[in-house]
């Protein structure tokens, strides 16, 4: 199945939106809880509290969890997630786009990239607001 996109941030793509009577927390967690289950594979990306926050969230499923860090502050580098997702079927990548934590806003398009060549769902938690004036990497 071709990966859904719900994010306004790519308007070439059809939205798909689902409102939810939650925290931010709590819209990670519908998306990270409802997504995984025995047998699959995810990355997590963590760079932050909240994106370590989606890895804790995912411990709780029975699926295979991959962590990708980078340090505090810094937004985590595509490739090495490209680098884990080669030759395994992974099918969610998380990451918190906008870290709240630290206001390091990642630029979503690469991550977009290795999603769609591994086929993977992208769930990203988004702080903040576009163009909030963070520096984006
Ligand atoms: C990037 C980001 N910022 C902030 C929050 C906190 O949201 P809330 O306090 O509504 O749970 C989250 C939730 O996981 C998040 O992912």
């Amino acid at each position: 199945m071709k990966p859904r996109c719900c994010c306004a941030d790519f308007p070439d793509r059809k939205p798909h939106y689902v409102p939810l009577s939650a925290s931010g927390s709590g819209g990670i967690e519908a998306s990270v809880l409802n997504s995984l289950e025995s047998g699959d594979e995810a990355i997590c990306c963590v760079n932050g509290l909240f994106s370590q926050r989606m890895h804790v969230i995912a411990q709780h499923t029975p699926a295979t969890l991959h962590l990708v860090e980078a340090p505090y502050g810094r937004p985590v580098d595509p490739e090495d997630v490209r680098k884990v997702a080669k030759g395994r079927k992974i099918k969610m990548i998380g990451l918190a786009q906008g870290e709240t934590s630290s206001g390091v806003v990642t630029n979503i398009d690469p991550f977009r990239q290795v999603a769609d060549e591994c086929g993977a769902l992208l769930v990203g938690g988004r702080g903040g607001y576009p163009g909030w004036g963070a520096p984006e990497y």
